[in-house]
């Protein structure tokens, strides 16, 4: 067994939130009520020590003269975690070698603006699944990023996506978004790295200044049984998840001095929510969910919950061994999600002068729509009473709650009143962010899920719905929430025409799970 390390919580001070996005910093806990919870926690942390494996990068597989054609197999996969196999789940090429790629994550998939993704699913699952390109700017019709699908076991799907010539580079990921199976087979590991490259790609800017080096790590939890078979989300503990991070246990992250790296960070666990440290290195914020902030700046933690994405840029400074970990958050309903180390990165090798970095992707932010005229208004609450639903209502795939008409401007407030903090997501068109707990945000970004405080917390955005007419889900993010009915149905409508509602013979529109 490797050592364990000390999981000494840090001084209360030193957690506190520095230079946080507006809507993270305005949900982090007083530090006094989160020291007083920490010391609660039920389970201790979850890590049993350093692997000292190397991290493992997901295989990346690029577009080709604007076509970016894959098959994926969604199936059982068996990975080694901590030195024995655990039979999770993966997406995985069939023919490609094990070694390279193991299905989880599975592999990271690269386009460019104007590229067609188009994805053959194997369901090698024993159950019906489907596939969901999580922040991507597309049509959730037809055969597209449509949710409402539904591949059966042993049988295949196409998915054929187009992005715009002008959809914005970004960090998004995809996973099965199939309504009452979601959420254990993401729980098991099904899902990947999405990354929208700049046209031309990210290579050298022709400047001197050098694109850097990119990790993509996505940082997953989930709880095993003692023959390593992932338990049902619903049956695991929370508290007593294992996180990993590309499917390994506390892998080592090596940088040089002075050498800077662009990380994307990926959540991709069902309900985890993550509150990010990497003392002794320097960390800019450049992006959230893909979109690029106004005001990339230094963080010292970073609040990351499911389904959320972070682009970061990492500067090693002294050599030495730097502990990458997640700090305790209370979830609600004295449920507090410990501590632990996520990997250890590694300072050291040949320094390199500190030089600009360049991502041809950044300084792009979408517009600001603090001064729009607002076209409509939308309040809705994230409820539990009666069972998970949102205004009481559990989801129902036959019936549209809501219409929306393409190019409006529309300000929505997401209420809270439950005992449980919630990740709220809308599929397809991102929002700004500018009001938490009914308080203006001083630096209003765009995200495309949020987290929204318990007990009567709020968030209020303004959002455009472009482009694409059509249906839509919003949701909770943790994903055993939204398979229990967290989750309502939009449909966007062009000006001046009525909503098409739900047609009745779309195969698998009215899928029930079992
Ligand atoms: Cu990442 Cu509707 O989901
Ligand atoms: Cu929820």
């Amino acid at each position: 067994m490797p050592t364990p390390r000390s999981g000494t919580p840090l001084p209360v001070s030193r957690r506190q939130a520095l230079g946080l996005g507006a809507t993270g910093a305005a949900l982090l806990l007083p530090a006094t009520r989160w020291a007083a919870t920490a010391n609660a926690a039920e389970a201790p942390p979850a890590w049993v020590g350093v692997s000292g494996e190397a991290l493992r990068e997901p295989a990346v597989l690029r577009s080709v003269d604007g076509v970016l054609d894959v098959t994926l197999r969604a199936g059982p996969v068996r990975v080694p975690v901590d030195g024995r196999p655990w039979h999770l789940l993966g997406y995985d090429v069939p023919g490609a070698d094990p070694a390279a790629d193991s299905g989880l994550p599975g592999p990271t998939l690269v386009v460019q603006p104007g590229d067609r993704l188009r994805v053959r699913l194997l369901n090698d699952l024993p159950e019906p699944t489907n596939l969901h390109t999580h922040g991507l700017h597309v049509s959730g019709e037809g055969t597209g990023d449509n949710v409402f699908r539904v591949v059966e076991s042993l049988d295949a799907m196409d998915v054929t996506v187009d992005l715009r010539a002008d959809h914005r580079p970004g960090t998004h990921w995809y996973h099965p978004h199939l309504h009452g199976w979601g959420a254990r087979q993401l729980f098991g590991g099904l899902a990947g790295a999405l990354v929208v490259e700049p046209r031309g790609g990210q290579g050298s800017t022709g400047s001197g200044r050098r694109a850097p080096r990119e990790r993509v790590m996505l940082l997953h939890s989930l709880q095993v049984d003692a023959d390593g078979r992932p338990l049902d989300p619903l049956a695991a503990r929370q508290s007593a998840h294992t996180r990993l991070v590309n499917g390994q246990l506390d892998p080592v992250v090596d940088i040089a001095p002075g050498e800077t790296q662009r990380w994307r960070l990926v959540n991709s666990s069902v309900n985890d929510v993550l509150r990010l440290r990497l003392d002794g290195l320097d960390v800019e914020h450049v992006a959230s969910d893909g979109l690029s902030l106004r005001r990339p700046h230094r963080v010292e933690e970073l609040e990351l919950s499911a389904g959320q994405r972070a682009d970061l840029l990492v500067t090693g400074r002294e050599p030495g061994e730097h502990v990458f970990e997640t700090m305790p958050v209370e979830v609600g309903f004295g449920v507090v999600l410990p501590a632990a180390r996520l990997a250890t990165v590694r300072v050291g090798g040949a320094s390199r002068t500190p030089r600009q970095v360049r991502l041809v992707d950044a300084g792009r932010p979408p517009e600001d729509l603090r001064h729009a005229r607002v076209d409509a208004r939308h309040e809705l609450a994230m409820t539990m009473t009666g069972g998970f639903g949102i205004d009481g209502r559990p989801y129902e795939p036959g019936r549209i709650d809501r219409v929306m008409r393409l190019g409006s401007v529309e300000e929505w407030t997401v209420h809270n009143p439950t005992g449980l903090i919630h990740p709220f997501h809308i599929h397809v068109n991102p929002f700004q962010v500018t009001h938490v707990d009914g308080e203006p945000v001083q630096d209003p970004e765009w995200r495309d899920t949020v987290l929204v405080g318990r007990n009567g917390g709020s968030v209020t955005f303004r959002t455009r719905f472009e482009d694409f007419t059509g249906r839509v889900v919003y949701h909770c993010h943790f994903s055993t929430h939204h398979d229990l009915g967290m989750m309502g149905v939009a449909e966007v409508v062009a000006p001046g025409e009525d909503p098409v509602g739900f047609p009745d013979d779309e195969p698998g529109a009215h899928a029930e799970h079992g």
